[in-house]
């Protein structure tokens, strides 16, 4: 069965024509970072008529260079919340007319639930797992024992990580997003150079305001001393609040894994990107005797493979509801 995916959850507009549930022929993205990039964060009304304009050319796109006849199509998946209401709506919106027009199923997917099976696009991945989630939206741990079985073991009680790398950069004049640039100044500086930690209490929950305080005081701080802050500091702030935010991500994700005795950890979200992150929870794994599997990079930030791919698993294995009257942040 071929399905077409439909993800407009925040900024990214993406459409997608998954065969089966792992083989993706066509995965095209249009962004609207840019128009966002001056407020240093996203603005929904901007996001939500961005979506708009782009819907019909990505889905048009996505089905020209899937090179399938539309008649294969025989699903619709499409992101169903959280996110923002009004790109949600747009999302939905197209894809339930879709379904409509085309006379097939269309499943409302949950984005949390698309970030936590991403890895399964491009591996076989057994049950039971431990899973992170971890984007600009969610930090979340859990432990999966079938498809559509998660039990949330633990999840930010503040900021999400990646919300976290987004406001170090606002703090320290980088621009949105944070996470790139701050990775790639993190590899011209010092980690050691700041004693920066995450709030790491003993259990499986996530806080990250606190650190994003912290790196403000001490820039706050460097200036009153400096006069400025020179571009060493600024990567040795970088690498300082990334080594303690992956830190925190690895030691949790593992003890996760060890607590519920789980020998294989799924990662996926727009901040499993990080090659600092990637490389860190994998040293963890070998040393801990787990299976890792983090999402293609590919398949990290928000894109419409991942809706696709779960969407298909889902309808495969009956658990899913179809109906086209899809609540748009019920998902
Ligand atoms: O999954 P995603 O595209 O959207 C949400 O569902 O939130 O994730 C976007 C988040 C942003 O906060 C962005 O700064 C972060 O992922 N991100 C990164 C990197 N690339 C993107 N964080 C750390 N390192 C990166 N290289
Ligand atoms: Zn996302």
């Amino acid at each position: 069965m071929y399905t077409l995916g439909i993800e407009t959850s925040c900024d990214e507009t993406s459409a997608s024509v998954v065969k089966g549930a792992q083989n993706v022929l066509s995965c095209v993205t249009a962004s609207s970072l840019k128009l966002h990039a001056k407020y240093g964060g996203v603005i929904p009304e901007i996001a939500s008529r961005a979506h708009l304009e782009s819907i019909c050319g990505v889905v048009d796109e996505a089905l020209r260079s899937s090179d399938l006849p539309l008649k294969k199509i025989g699903l619709v998946a499409v992101t169903q919340g959280p996110g923002l209401i009004g790109s949600l709506l747009v999302g939905i919106s197209f894809a339930r007319s879709f379904a409509m027009a085309r006379g097939i199923p269309l499943l409302g997917v949950n984005h949390v639930r698309s970030h936590l099976y991403a890895a399964f696009i491009d591996h076989k991945i057994g049950f039971p797992f431990v899973g992170l989630v971890v984007s600009g939206g969610h930090t979340s741990l859990y432990k999966v024992k079938g498809l559509g079985q998660e039990e949330l073991l633990g999840s930010t009680r503040d900021d999400a990580a990646g919300e976290a790398f987004d406001k170090v950069a606002k703090i320290l004049g980088l621009g949105y997003p944070g996470g790139p640039v701050v990775e790639d100044l993190a590899q011209k500086g010092s980690a050691g150079a700041y004693a920066l930690r995450c709030d790491c209490g003993a259990g499986l929950d996530f806080s990250f305001s606190g650190i994003k305080t912290a790196v403000l005081y001490k820039a706050n701080h460097l200036k009153k001393m400096f006069g400025s802050l020179s571009h060493d500091m600024v990567c040795d702030l970088c690498a300082s609040f990334q080594d303690a935010v992956v830190s925190d991500l690895v030691a949790k994700s593992i003890r996760a894994a060890k607590s519920v005795r789980a020998r294989t950890l799924v990662v996926g979200g727009g901040v499993a990107f990080n090659g600092f992150l990637r490389r860190k929870l994998r040293e963890a794994a070998d040393l801990n005797g787990i299976r890792l599997f983090v999402a293609s990079r590919s398949y990290c930030l928000d894109n419409a493979a991942m809706v696709a791919s779960l969407g298909a698993r889902l309808f495969r294995s009956g658990g899913a509801r179809q109906r086209l009257d899809l609540d748009p942040l019920a998902g």
